[in-house]
């Protein structure tokens, strides 16, 4: 049995080990990358599931979990958010690195960075592709048939059609192009992608996958 651990963050939560599973509401919303939460207005909001695997963030997830491989049953999700790290191989301590200081403190040392992105985790371009893969088939396993995915993805280090390639059991529905300077830096443009399983993957996948 796997200890799940709950963090602080998240009062009334329902968070169970039976079977390894966490639940407790009768439809949910995952964030399967969370880091601190930047992306947010509403930083805290109790049908959402925060998971991420950096344990230094200073905004704990709801459970620290990897989104490759979670305790959630099959379809527990009707929508799942997907902000992965778009670039490999940083040191702890450059941009986009230092899970656990806000904003403001990264402001006051002069680092120009507001958020943490986790460029550290990866240490090459497959190794970043390898876990984006693995993470949208666990999305098959866990989002209801008729659920959404919503991929965040900035183009610095590779091009979003790239990434689109390897989502190939999914229908891609919207492409929202995000002008805010804060969220596109130069000619780098980030965008948001909502997605649904094509119609081969909505029956009975979970059970196929987990096997
Ligand atoms: C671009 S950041 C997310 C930023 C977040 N959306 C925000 O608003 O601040 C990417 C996050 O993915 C997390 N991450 C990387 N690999 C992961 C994995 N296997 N499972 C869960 N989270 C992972 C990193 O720790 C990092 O917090």
């Amino acid at each position: 049995m796997v200890e799940i651990q709950k963090s602080r963050s998240n009062i009334g939560w329902a968070v169970g080990t039976d079977n390894n599973v966490v639940g407790g509401l009768p439809s949910l919303i995952l964030d399967a990358t969370a880091g601190n939460r930047t992306m947010y207005e509403t930083k805290n909001v109790k049908s959402i599931v925060y998971i991420d695997i950096q344990k230094r963030l200073y905004r704990k997830p709801t459970i620290f979990a990897d989104c490759t491989r979670t305790p959630f049953r099959d379809k527990t999700f009707h929508t799942i958010f997907f902000d992965p790290p778009h670039d490999w191989g940083s040191k702890y301590g450059n941009y986009y690195t230092i899970p656990d200081l806000t904003p403001r403190q990264l402001k006051k040392m002069g680092i120009k960075a507001t958020a943490y992105y986790g460029h550290e985790i990866y240490q090459s371009r497959m190794e970043l592709i390898a876990f984006i893969y693995k993470a949208q088939k666990e999305f098959l396993r866990i989002l209801q048939d008729d659920g959404l995915l919503w991929l965040k993805w900035n183009d610095y280090r590779i091009p979003l059609n790239n990434i689109l390639a390897i989502f190939k059991n999914w229908h891609i529905l919207i492409i929202l192009r995000i002008n805010d300077p804060t969220q596109t830096i130069g000619t780098h443009q980030t965008y948001w992608v909502c997605m649904c399983k094509k119609e081969g993957y909505q029956t009975e996948l979970g059970a196929y996958m987990r096997g």
